[in-house]
């Protein structure tokens, strides 16, 4: 038994089996809540990535739209006894009472983009429906921790922050976690690597030029990945990590949904287990960066208290400059709030 819950012997036995960093098999089920809103392709990916990794006893599935999240709720329960996790899967038509006293909810309720689309080009429609369902979060957990996914993600967890007035600890946007995923992918295929051998992050905004992957600081196991890749290799590399959504929107027709759906379990997990594990999240700066009043991708701690501590970077007089620009551009998105 643990924290009163009981521990699946064979669950326990694949934990040490799974190749996954992070969605691994479910061990333990402390009894935590976690609501996603939003059943469309992100949402449900990352609901079902979530109960796979058996971090919480609930977790509900709520959209506007009538019978979907009931639906991806029923279905994603039924692969319970396959997959051996306990979770409870619940699905909601836009009643909040059922997400009451949530320890984290994850928002990705709003429109994607279509091929030729930016993340910004989102915001009319986005920044209304993020608001609303702000609203109502908080009136059912007023001490959630809240991830934002929607798009485009800096200026909604910008709108988050405002709109809730919760501690700026407890907002979190996932653009970095995916772009450092993305950029660990590009690495990897270059370099003919594990991309869980690298460390390699994406720092600035979740935009396809706001973004900035730190290619001097990448390492494969501690040594630089710039040892093995020329110029040209690595600003391809930097370029198509960029690029890396509108990529994928081009060659689906709408925007991606495992990447960014895993990503966001990551950091659920990270939460619930309180694993300290370092992320590059978007989240509001007080000084730190030589920025305030604005949220942004940095390196931070996530842990039971949302993200716990902003990690420092030296960074490069390129990367500085490209740092202020990503800044500027995510401060005029957010005027476009007002
Ligand atoms: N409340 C709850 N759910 C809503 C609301 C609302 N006010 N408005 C829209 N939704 C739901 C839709 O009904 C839909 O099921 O949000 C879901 C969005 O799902 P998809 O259309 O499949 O979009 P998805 O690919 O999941 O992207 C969602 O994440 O990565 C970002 O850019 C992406 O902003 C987009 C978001």
């Amino acid at each position: 038994m643990i924290r009163g819950r009981k521990v699946n012997p064979i669950c326990e036995i694949t934990s040490y089996l799974c190749a996954s960093e992070y969605i691994q098999s479910p061990s333990i089920h402390p009894d935590m809540k976690v609501t996603v809103i939003g059943a469309g392709a992100v949402g449900a990916t990352c609901a079902d990535n979530i109960a796979r990794a058996g971090v919480c006893t609930h977790l509900v599935l709520l959209d506007i739209k009538e019978g979907l999240a009931e639906g991806k709720a029923q279905d994603m329960q039924q692969t319970a006894a396959l997959l051996g996790f306990d979770t409870t899967i619940t699905g909601s038509t836009n009643d909040y009472s059922k997400t009451a006293d949530s320890d984290v909810v994850v928002i990705t309720s709003g429109i994607p983009r279509k091929p030729g689309m930016t993340r910004e080009e989102l915001i009319g429609t986005n920044a209304g429906i993020v608001k609303t369902v702000c609203e109502s979060v908080l009136k059912y957990s007023p001490n959630t921790i809240i991830i934002v996914i929607s798009n485009p993600m800096d200026t909604m967890t910008y709108l988050a922050l405002k709109s809730t007035g919760l501690p700026k600890n407890r907002i979190i946007g996932m653009g970095g976690t995916l772009d450092s995923s993305r950029f660990k992918y590009q690495l990897s295929q270059h370099l003919g690597c594990s991309a869980s051998d690298l460390n390699a992050i994406v720092i600035g905004g979740h935009g396809d030029t706001t973004m900035i992957p730190l290619i001097s600081k990448a390492t494969w196991n501690s040594i630089p990945v710039t040892q093995f890749l020329s110029q040209e290799q690595q600003d391809k590399i930097v370029a198509d990590t960029m690029v890396g959504g509108a990529t994928l929107t081009k060659l689906i027709g709408t925007s991606a949904w495992y990447a960014p759906g895993a990503a966001g379990a990551a950091l659920v997990s990270s939460i619930l287990r309180d694993e300290k594990k370092l992320f590059t999240c978007c989240v509001a700066l007080d000084g730190e960066y030589g920025l305030h009043d604005i949220c942004l991708g940095v390196p931070v701690v996530i842990g039971k208290g949302g993200w716990e501590k902003i990690l420092p970077l030296e960074l490069n007089a390129a990367e500085q400059e490209a740092f202020a620009k990503s800044a500027a551009a995510v401060r005029s998105m957010n005027e476009v709030l007002g």
